[in-house]
C-alpha cells in the first residue's frame, strides 16, 4: 500500500514538471520592454550541419529602431519548420540590440528556412535565414572535402587550415557556387575528381583522386557538392525527344 502511493506521488510530480515545461515552450513568459522597427541578420545564417545536430555557430540577429539605433529589450521569436529546435525559441535583445539562439536542425536532410520575428509597435519585422542539414552520405562527402579539397577550393583560411587558393594561377570554385557547379553533370564531376583537371580540358592544378578516394567516396563528395550548392541544385528531370 505504502509503496503504491509513493509511486503515485512520483507520477504526479513528474506530470507537473512535464506540464510546466510544455506550457513554457508554447507561451514564453517573456514581455517585451521595447519595440524596434527593423531586424537584420548578424551572423549564423547559411550554415551547413549534420541532420539532427546543433549548428556550430549560434544565429544572431539585431533589432534596431527607425534611426538605426540598437533596441534593448525587444522580443525576438525564432521559427522554423517542424523538427527544428531553438534554444531559446524566444529572447529579449541585449544591450547591443542582439538576440542569439542555438539551432538544432531536423532529421531530414535539406534546406531549412528559419525566421526571426520581432513584434513592432504597429507591425512586426521578420528576417529569414536558410540553414542546410546534410544526410549521412552528404556529411561524409563534406568531411572528405574538408580533408582533401577545401585547402584549394575554399578561399577562406581557418585556424586548422591555411588556404592555398591565392597561390593558384587558375582559381577553383568553392563548392557552394551553384552557378558553376550545378552546370556540371555527375559524370563530369566523377571524371574531374578521379582523373584531375585535364580529364575535362581544365588545368592540371586540379589533382586526380582516383587512387586516393574510393568510388563511394567520390559519390559522397558529389552528394555533398549537390547539397551545399547555392542556388540549389535541381537535378535534371526526364528529358523527352522532340517530335
Ligand atoms: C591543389 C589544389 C586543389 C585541390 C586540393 C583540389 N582541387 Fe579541385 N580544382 C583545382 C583547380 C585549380 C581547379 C580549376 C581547374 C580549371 O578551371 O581549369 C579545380 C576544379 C575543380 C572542379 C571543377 C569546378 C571548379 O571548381 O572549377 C571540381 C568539381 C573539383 N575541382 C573538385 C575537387 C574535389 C572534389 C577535390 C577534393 C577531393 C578537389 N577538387 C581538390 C584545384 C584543386
Amino acid at each position: 500500500m505504502m509503496r503504491r502511493s509513493s509511486v503515485c506521488l512520483m507520477f504526479l510530480i513528474l506530470a507537473t514538471v512535464a506540464g510546466c515545461k510544455h506550457s513554457a515552450a508554447t507561451s514564453p513568459a517573456l514581455k517585451a520592454r521595447a519595440a524596434g522597427t527593423a531586424i537584420a541578420a548578424s551572423s549564423g545564417g547559411q550554415q551547413i550541419g549534420e541532420t539532427g545536430t546543433a549548428l556550430k555557430d549560434p544565429l544572431v540577429v539585431q533589432v534596431n529602431d527607425d534611426h538605426g539605433t540598437a533596441v534593448q529589450g525587444a522580443l525576438v521569436e525564432f521559427r522554423g519548420p517542424a523538427g527544428v529546435h531553438f534554444d531559446p525559441a524566444a529572447v529579449l535583445t541585449d544591450s547591443s540590440g542582439q538576440a542569439t539562439t542555438t539551432i538544432r536542425l531536423g532529421t531530414i536532410a535539406g534546406r531549412y528556412q528559419i525566421s526571426a520575428v520581432t513584434p513592432g509597435k504597429s507591425q512586426s519585422a521578420t528576417i529569414q535565414a536558410v540553414e542546410t542539414a546534410l544526410g549521412y552520405q552528404q556529411e561524409l562527402g563534406y568531411l572528405l572535402a574538408e580533408k582533401y579539397c577545401d585547402r584549394c577550393h575554399d578561399p577562406e583560411s581557418s585556424v586548422e587550415r591555411v588556404s592555398n587558393y591565392d597561390n593558384l594561377e587558375v582559381k577553383p570554385h568553392p563548392f557552394t557556387e551553384g552557378d558553376t557547379l550545378n552546370k556540371m553533370s555527375d559524370a563530369d564531376l566523377v571524371a574531374i575528381i578521379q582523373h584531375g583537371g585535364p580529364a575535362l580540358n581544365r588545368s592540371a592544378l586540379m589533382p586526380p583522386y582516383g587512387n586516393t578516394l574510393s568510388a563511394a567516396d567520390v559519390r559522397a563528395l558529389i552528394a555533398s557538392i549537390r547539397a551545399v550548392a547555392d542556388p540549389p541544385y535541381q537535378p535534371a528531370g526526364t528529358v523527352y525527344a522532340r517530335k
